[in-house]
């Protein structure tokens, strides 16, 4: 295994989509159990582009989007073994994720089913307002059973 080492390409791509210091810190640094990159309250689109069955990445932010047969859930994309953005290392799909640093999977519900990470990924409130536009508020964590019902 090799450590995890921040590349110029992964600096580029995280200030290029408007990264604050603390994403790009937090998408370069690499401790063990890694805390989910702080993304606060993000609009994500509307209701209607996550069918049942997505996950989505939110552009480059650690952050994904999914709905399934109970609602809307998010989620980080910061990898629970050193901290890779796994929006920008990695590949998000309705099947799960894989991080690139060092082939951690996850289900579509941010599960581990492969190491070597841990720790499931965090997930965070969502909220639709009466026009059908998501909201994650990054800032606030729930169960990873938690569901934002939609009609
Ligand atoms: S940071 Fe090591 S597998 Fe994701």
């Amino acid at each position: 295994m090799q450590n995890h080492v921040c590349s110029r390409r992964i600096a580029l791509k995280v200030l290029a989509a408007g990264g604050a210091a603390g994403t790009l810190a937090s998408a370069c640094s690499g401790p063990a159990g890694a805390a989910p990159a702080p993304v606060g309250v993000v609009q994500a689109g509307l209701v209607s582009s996550y069918p049942v069955g997505s996950l989505e990445p939110v552009g480059n932010l650690a952050l994904a989007v999914g709905r399934d047969a109970k609602g809307l859930y998010a989620m980080t994309l910061t990898c629970t073994h050193e901290g890779c953005n796994m929006a920008v290392e990695g590949n998000v799909s309705a099947s799960g994720i894989v991080c690139s640093c060092h082939g951690s999977q996850f289900d579509a519900n941010g599960g581990v089913t492969r190491g070597p990470a841990q720790e499931t990924l965090t997930h965070f409130a969502v909220t639709v307002d009466a026009s059908g536009t998501i909201t994650v508020h990054g800032d606030q964590t729930v169960a990873a059973s938690a569901r934002t019902p939609v009609a």
